[in-house]
């Protein structure tokens, strides 16, 4: 007879190659901890149904108390002939107490056992990146708020088009920041279910009581069908989807990284410690961070469609296909963390040329709007405004200066209804001052946005 747990049944062993092939203990046994959590909470509920003596019940929590600390002194001995997680524990628990720990899969079965720890994981997982986005989110706040004057040119099309503040732009960041954190909260709504007592996929026979074990595991209930319980990995492509999102928010902040630290720009400098050299190159300080964390989206991304595409042939109820949800999801999981910690960090290390952004305003015109607006409160119809200041702009631009170094006369040859005034229009100083209502980026209402956004975080 072999090893395993239902050799009965088989007449020769699996090859080494197909065993290594179907074991998934090299990685699942990162989720050991929920593991033995989840079998603390089935072997109290067996207790209580009269299924094990309450002498069983102490045996296996003071083995599951031991094992947990061999695994966590790195003494366990984890096996590839035993397949996975469960199997490893199962086995090593009934090696220290007998038949109690054969009683404990009683009732139960590894198909609704591995989702219930994958769910376990994940909650933990989501809980941690619930406090790594409002970490990111306040380094983010705190940069917007040292920065609610600071002039900087908005962009479209990445080309100049009307002065904001760099607070507000940074500002655009806690927002979609804040929508990630609202899904992942979602998403844990769904995580947050026991499919304990699903059993293979039919449910058991024996008189459990779910309600009992979803209230020792901290969920918010029990999932209603057996046959989803045991097949049902929608909680996982929603978490990655979520995570993707995230990825890709910070992806698009990391490219705006990189374009202001290139010389070109010259707008930001980021911390040494978020930057390698050239091993060719001496002049070179290279933005790797914001380069890998573009680059690492594409895993993520990845992941989602990996795990879209393990679900979309799979007829109910369990398959082993399954097993393949487990790395890609730690890896998000992993890639997620990593990158939302850099995040925060880097962003505290970010140094602002406030110079180099207010020259840059003042080159591409980025009050021509504000000229127009300024003649369509003197009455003019916005359509010839706009011609008006088009014809102004193409003159300032042969000229090789900005609209506000055009003296009043010349100005005045593209619109009578022009006077001295307009220089404070001009400014970028005073465009940015009259975007003053709730979402605009005068520095008044930065500073009221930033002040809910710290409400919302602390709230
Ligand atoms: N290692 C398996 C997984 O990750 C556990 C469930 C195995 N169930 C089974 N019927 N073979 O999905």
């Amino acid at each position: 007879a072999t090893d395993k747990l239902w050799s009965g049944r088989f007449n020769e062993p699996v090859t080494e190659l197909v065993k290594r092939y179907t074991a998934s203990v090299t990685f699942d046994q990162r989720m050991a901890r929920f593991d033995i959590q989840g079998s603390l909470a089935h072997a109290a509920m067996l207790q209580r149904a009269g299924i094990l003596t309450p002498a069983d019940l102490q045996a296996i929590q003071q083995g599951m108390s031991d094992i947990l600390a061999e695994i966590e002194e790195g003494q366990f001995v984890w096996s590839l002939d035993l397949e996975d997680v469960h199997m490893n524990i199962e086995r090593r628990l009934t090696e220290k107490i007998g038949d109690a720990g054969k009683r404990l899969h009683t009732g139960r079965s590894r198909n609704d056992q591995v989702a219930t720890d994958i769910r376990l994981w994940l909650r933990h997982s989501i809980d941690q990146h619930l406090q790594e986005i409002r970490a990111l989110q306040t380094a983010l706040l705190d940069l917007a708020e040292a920065h609610a004057d600071t002039v900087m040119p908005g962009f479209t099309h990445l080309q100049v088009a009307q002065p904001v503040t760099f607070g507000h732009h940074l500002l655009a960041y806690v927002e979609m920041l804040q929508r990630d954190l609202e899904r992942m909260q979602d998403c844990r709504r769904r995580v947050n279910r026991l499919p304990l007592g699903a059993a293979a996929l039919a449910g058991t026979s024996y008189p459990i009581d779910r309600h009992f074990v979803a209230e020792q595991l901290g969920f918010d209930g029990v999932t209603e069908n057996s046959l989803d319980s045991v097949s049902d990995r929608d909680f996982a492509i929603e978490y990655t989807a979520a995570a993707a999102l995230i990825m890709t928010h910070l992806s698009r902040l990391s490219e705006e990284l990189i374009l202001w630290m290139s010389p070109r720009f010259g707008f930001i400098d980021l911390a040494d410690r978020f930057c390698t050299g050239s091993s060719i190159m001496p002049q070179k300080k290279n933005p790797d961070v914001p380069e890998l964390v573009r680059g690492k989206t594409g895993r993520v991304n990845g992941h989602l469609m990996g795990l879209l595409t393990l679900m979309k042939g799979q007829p109910l109820a369990y398959n082993k296909d399954n097993q393949e949800d487990k790395e890609p999801l730690f890896d998000t999981a992993d890639t997620l963390s990593m990158t939302l910690t850099i995040y925060a960090d880097m962003m505290r290390g970010v140094v602002v040329k406030p110079e180099a952004m207010r020259a840059a305003v003042l080159q591409g015109f980025a009050t021509a709007t504000d000229l127009a607006d300024y003649l369509v409160k003197r009455g003019l119809p916005f359509r010839d405004a706009h011609e008006a200041v088009a014809l102004a702009v193409r003159h300032a631009e042969k000229q090789g200066c900005d609209l506000a170094d055009l003296s009043l006369p010349v100005l005045q040859s593209f619109s009578a209804l022009i006077d001295d005034t307009v220089y404070q229009v001009l400014t970028p100083e005073g465009a940015l001052a009259s975007r003053n209502h709730i979402g605009g980026t005068a520095p008044q209402q930065v500073r009221l946005a930033i002040g809910r956004a710290r409400q919302r975080l602390n709230g």
